[in-house]
This record gives structure tokens, C-alpha cells and sequence, in this order.
């Protein structure tokens, strides 16, 4: 991710989806437009309402203006999610998928001070999904790591590091195992790490670091990992710090990035307005820093905070009784 400022006007791509995705991205909207900064909004549809209408969960004109615009920020689609998402994510090759792990007060979060981001690559792995059809005898998957995207997403993890004054990046893997296919991207991980000096290094067995991430999760500075072991870690990552209404995601390529909650359409609080608008937030805070408005960043991410810390205006899912728009209008007036 940039950090310096890039632009005097920047062009984003907003595509709210379906249910809360719709009422998170509002109140989102509602506290960026405060910072000061000026941002032209571009919208396109894509989810199931999209479906309906139109006849495509993902029209080619949402692909164009994702394409064209600096960020996107997405809300959160309904059945067809993996047909939006997930193409999206092939079709602009975001390879790197960033889903920060921080705990912050009065949330369910299990334990205080944990702040590590994991980078997890996106394009291969196990989730090429090349399946052979199943015969008697079983089924086969093949899993692909290739030289150039693991490298790719290891340089990118240091690159986070120093850009994000993190002094270490974790490999994690399982090469006592696949001595082939993830000793090369242990091998990478410490030809690349030379490129790096002032970064220190360690590489863990992704068993013991899905038991480290509950016996000592804030050693933990900056994780680098393949599709499948860093789909898996992220969602622990989220149990740890309590609640899909707090965990934002990036999906990030060369041309396009785009930031998104990780949670669903949640169709059964949908239309109330008591979403829990703090996961899109952060992730906008996510897109300010890459598009290089780090103060404006800082800004909205401690106007969070400071909603966190007073408890007086949350959302039901963290035990209080605001509505969406509500906790929006209390991040914004602590900007
Ligand atoms: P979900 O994330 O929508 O909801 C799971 C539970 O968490 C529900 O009880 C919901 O009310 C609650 N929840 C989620 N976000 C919340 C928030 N911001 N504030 C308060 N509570 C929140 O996942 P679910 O139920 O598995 O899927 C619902 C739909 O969303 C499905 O159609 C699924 O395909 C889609 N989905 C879309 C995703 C995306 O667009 N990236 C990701 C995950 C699911
Ligand atoms: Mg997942």
C-alpha cells in the first residue's frame, strides 16, 4: 500500500450490494464525506437485487468503473456473492487478500493489544480448485505454487512492513510436509527477506501457528501465507478479535484495489438499520492509507476508537442499542 498522497481528487468505486451492505456503505459514505477530502463517487451494482433487475449479479459496466476508478469500496452481496467477489477478485488479479487482526475496547475481542495483519495470496494454491472428477478409488486435488505469485506476495508483505513501521514478517507453511511445493515458498520467503535487512524474519508450521495465535497472538507483526492456510488463519483471526461486525478486508492488485467488510448481506437484520457500519468503515480507513490520505486514515480509525471506548452509542451486536446511522453520526462528530 502507498502512504503518500497521490491525488487532489480521487475517483471511487462504490458498490453497496445487498441488505446491510446497502446501510453500512450510507453510513460510511456519511463520515468520509466529513474528512475533507474530495472523492467522487462512482456506483455500480452488482448482488442479487442486481440479479433480478438486470438479468447479471455482476454487470461488465461495475467491472469498468472498479477498473477506472482509484478504490472501491464494496458492501457486501447476498446469494450470489461468489459469482460478484469472487470474480471480481480474478477478473482485476487482486492478488493479495490483507485482513487485519486488531482488538479494540468494548468488543468481544479475547485479549488486548493484538495487532498483526495477515497477507494472504489469492490466485492459486488449493484454491485453483482443480479437481479430478471422483472415481471409485477417491478424489484428487491439485494445489499450484508458482515462483512468480508467491514471490509477488512475499515482496508485497515486506513491502507492507516497512511502509506500516512493522519490524517482522512471519512466514507461515507446512514444507516438513510438502517439502516441494511449500519449501519453495519458504525458500522464496528467505530470498526475498535479503531485500529487506531492517525487517527480522521467523517461519512457523501453520499448526503451531494456529496455536500461537491463541497462546501469544501480539508477537505477531505482519503474516505472509498461501490461499488456503491464510483463509483459515484470517477467520481465527477474526475470532480472536471478536465479532464480523468489526473485521474489514483488501483485496489488492496492480490495477485496482477494493475494500470490503468480511461479513454477509446478513438478510436477518437486514433493513432494520441496526447494522454494526464499523467493519465497512475500517475498511475504508484501509483505503485511505493505500490511496495516501494516511492522516484522513488515522483520523476516521481513531474516531472509532474513541465511539468504542465511550460505549455509550453501539450497535446491538456489541451490546448496545444504536442504529447504524446513529453510531455514523458519533464517529463523525468525534472526527
Ligand atoms: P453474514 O455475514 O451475512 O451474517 C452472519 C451473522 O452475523 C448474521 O447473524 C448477521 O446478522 C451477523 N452480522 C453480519 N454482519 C453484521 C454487522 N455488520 N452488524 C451486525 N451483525 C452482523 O453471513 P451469512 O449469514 O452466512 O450470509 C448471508 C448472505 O451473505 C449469504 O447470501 C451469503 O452468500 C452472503 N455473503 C456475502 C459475502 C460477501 O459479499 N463478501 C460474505 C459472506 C456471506
Ligand atoms: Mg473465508
Amino acid at each position: 500500500m502507498s502512504t503518500s498522497k497521490t491525488k487532489d481528487k480521487y475517483q471511487i468505486a462504490i458498490v453497496p450490494g445487498d441488505g446491510i451492505g446497502k446501510e453500512v456503505m450510507e453510513a460510511t459514505i456519511h463520515v468520509l464525506d466529513s474528512l475533507g477530502i474530495d472523492f467522487d463517487y462512482v456506483y455500480g451494482e452488482a448482488g442479487d437485487e442486481c440479479l433480478e433487475r438486470t438479468g447479471t449479479a455482476l454487470p461488465q459496466k461495475t467491472l469498468e468503473i472498479i477498473r477506472s476508478c482509484d478504490a472501491c469500496l464494496f458492501g457486501a452481496a447476498g446469494e450470489t456473492a461468489a459469482d460478484v467477489i469472487v470474480k471480481i477478485r480474478q477478473e482485476m488479479k487482486m492478488f493479495a487478500n490483507l485482513r487485519p487482526v486488531k482488538s479494540y475496547p468494548n468488543t468481544n475481542a479475547l485479549f488486548d493489544n493484538i495487532d498483526f495483519m495477515i497477507v494472504r495470496e489469492n490466485t492459486e494454491g488449493m484454491y485453483i480448485a482443480d479437481e479430478e472428477e471422483y472415481t471409485d478409488e477417491g478424489a484428487v486435488a491439485r494445489r499450484i505454487i508458482t515462483r512468480k505469485a508467491e514471490e509477488r506476495i512475499i515482496d508485497y508483505a515486506f513491502n507492507y512492513a516497512v511502509e506500516n513501521n512493522k519490524s517482522k514478517v512471519t512466514a507461515v507453511h507446512k514444507a516438513n510436509v510438502l517439502k516441494k511445493s511449500d519449501g519453495l515458498f519458504k525458500d522464496i520467503f528467505y530470498e526475498v527477506a535479503k531485500r529487506y535487512p531492517d525487517i527480522a524474519t521467523e517461519d512457523f508450521y501453520v499448526d503451531a501457528t494456529a496455536m500461537y495465535l491463541i497462546t501469544q497472538p501480539q508477537n505477531f507483526e505482519v503474516i505472509v501465507t498461501t490461499n488456503l492456510f491464510g483463509d483459515i488463519l484470517s477467520d481465527e483471526g477474526a475470532g480472536l478479535v471478536g465479532g464480523l461486525g468489526l473485521i474489514p478486508s483488501a483485496n489488492i492488485g496492480h490495477d485496482a484495489a477494493l475494500f470490503e467488510p468480511v461479513h454477509g448481506s446478513a438478510p436477518d437484520i437486514a433493513g432494520k438499520g441496526i447494522a454494526n457500519p464499523i467493519a465497512m468503515m475500517l475498511s475504508a480507513v484501509m483505503m485511505l492509507k493505500y490511496i495516501g490520505e494516511g492522516e484522513a486514515s488515522d483520523r476516521f480509525e481513531e474516531a472509532i476508537l474513541k465511539v468504542l471506548n465511550d460505549a455509550n452509542i453501539l450497535t446491538g451486536d456489541l451490546g448496545g442499542s444504536a442504529t447504524t446511522m446513529e453510531l455514523a453520526e458519533a464517529v463523525k462528530n468525534n472526527l
